[in-house]
């Protein structure tokens, strides 16, 4: 019988994983130049986390969530994020003790009963970053910094210059000014970062009541779903999907309209902060994000390469979740990308890199005894740091070394002559230079012995 894969999870195969390892390198190289240190937390919690934390109104709670009951009965989730967890985390340990800030990253998978559509997956993996103690508004901008180094590092051309200075840019547009309707206005790498303020705790309720307000008067023209959601969590219907409820929140009163004092100073600030750093932004009255949690700056990076799911990464402060899970009142800002949005950006500006062998080494061993011998020098080779491999599928000598030109930088061969002479023969794939060598001497020095057929590169 043949068993299938789960719709939405899918496997990630050997030609792609090349490319994953490289953005799981440079994700942790940025995140460590940023001073962030990473953090490994579970893929099942507690249901109650993700409903108190991320919010029981929210369509990753309400509709997307793994939930199961374990052997004994307890309600469990596989993780839809990470911010979550790793407050628990921050909490559980103490953290907050230190006294210190605490920058934690991580790398993983998650999980969300989501449609399935390019770049939206069940099963998907995110990279984030979750900087907790500290209410500076530079924290915020720091974050919005990582998150572009991140892809300068990762997009092709080096955008330093485009991206700090290019006319292509925005300025930013402050609060109170509508953007203009040009479109958004996008880098030369198709990025763009869209920012905006929420406001905190006090505010929500003002907000709230603007927002029921305007929806009311409306409340014809909105979904059924939204025309629920008036009356618990008004806020969310500004990230409903549907067009007739879209088109009016083009026009709902403004979340930066309802700031108080100190929420005001800081999204100034943040965006003083940005500024000097030169980087772009487009202040964008409509982004509220998709979770409960957030507070005063929310933000997303998005690529014009990704179609509808448009979002490669997105984040911002929330400042009353460590004291909802059980801590004392702590400010943290943080964000999360998709890998798989990644993948699809950096495939689409790449093309199909041709990628060199992935072997050093092909050994094509002729005849039984040089198949033992063959055995022995493998195993010598790679205990010397030479990666190598021989065929095991009894391929003519002519296949063998079709494949050994497919995978290798160089072969070696080990003919019934080769070996009564004690030799054997170092082929260069790419030049084609070949040069018999001693084995005993070759299997000792392999690195050396590979040179003297390469006149061009080194190992
Ligand atoms: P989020 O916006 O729900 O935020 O997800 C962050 C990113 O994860 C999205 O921008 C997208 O790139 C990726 N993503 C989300 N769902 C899927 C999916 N079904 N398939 C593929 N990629 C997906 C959070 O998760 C917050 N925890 C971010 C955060 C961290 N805020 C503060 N700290």
């Amino acid at each position: 019988m043949k068993v299938e894969s789960v719709r939405g999870m899918r496997d990630i195969l050997p030609e792609e994983t090349p490319l994953w390892q490289k953005l799981e390198a440079e994700i942790r190289a940025a995140f460590a130049l940023y001073g962030y240190g990473e953090i490994r937390v579970p893929l099942v919690e507690r249901v109650e986390l993700f409903s108190r934390g991320v919010g029981e109104e929210t369509e990753v709670v309400d509709k997307q969530m793994y939930v199961f009951p374990d052997r004994k009965g307890l309600q469990l989730s596989l993780r839809p994020e990470a911010t979550a967890s790793v407050v628990r985390a921050y909490v559980e340990h103490g953290l907050h003790a230190k006294g210190d800030l605490a920058k934690l990253y991580y790398l993983g998978a998650m999980f969300r009963y989501e449609k399935p559509q390019l770049g939206r997956q069940r099963q998907f993996h995110q990279y984030g970053v979750e900087a907790i103690g500290s209410l500076d508004p530079a924290l915020d901008a720091e974050a919005m910094d990582l998150a572009w180094h991140l892809m300068e590092r990762l997009l092709v051309r080096d955008p330093s210059s485009e991206v700090r200075d290019s006319g292509l840019f925005s300025q930013p547009t402050l609060p109170g000014q509508r953007t203009t309707d040009n479109g958004p206005r996008t880098t030369d790498h198709g990025l763009l970062l869209r920012l905006n303020s929420i406001g905190c705790r006090e505010d929500r309720p003002v907000y709230r009541a603007a927002l029921q307000g305007y929806f009311a008067a409306q409340v014809g023209d909105l979904c059924p779903e939204c025309r629920r959601r008036l009356e618990t969590n008004p806020l969310r219907i500004l990230d409903c999907k549907e067009e007739g409820c879209r088109a009016l929140s083009r026009e709902a009163p403004r979340s930066v309209d309802h700031l108080c004092p100190e929420c005001g100073q800081h999204f100034a600030d943040v965006q003083a902060h940005l500024e000097a750093l030169g980087l772009a932004h487009e202040f964008d009255p409509t982004l509220v994000r998709g979770l409960d949690y957030y507070t005063r700056t929310v933000f997303e990076l998005c690529s014009r390469d990704l179609g509808a799911q448009d979002a490669l990464l997105g984040g911002g402060r929330y400042d009353g979740l460590v004291e909802l899970l059980g801590g004392p009142p702590t400010p943290a800002v943080g964000f999360a990308g998709g890998m798989e949005r990644l993948a699809i950006v950096l495939s689409a500006q790449q093309g199909a890199e041709a990628s060199g062998p992935a072997l050093d080494l092909y050994l094509v061993p002729i005849g039984d005894e040089a198949r033992r011998e063959g055995t022995k020098l493998l195993s010598g080779l790679r205990r010397r740091g030479i990666s190598v491999d021989t065929d095991y599928m009894g391929r003519s000598l002519r296949k063998a070394m079709q494949v050994a030109g497919r995978s290798a930088r160089y072969a070696a061969i080990l003919g019934q002559d080769e070996l009564a002479r004690g030799e054997i023969k170092l082929k260069n794939l790419s030049s084609g230079e070949e040069k018999p060598v001693l084995l005993p001497q070759f299997a000792a020095d392999p690195h050396t012995f590979l040179r003297t057929v390469d006149h061009t590169e080194t190992l």
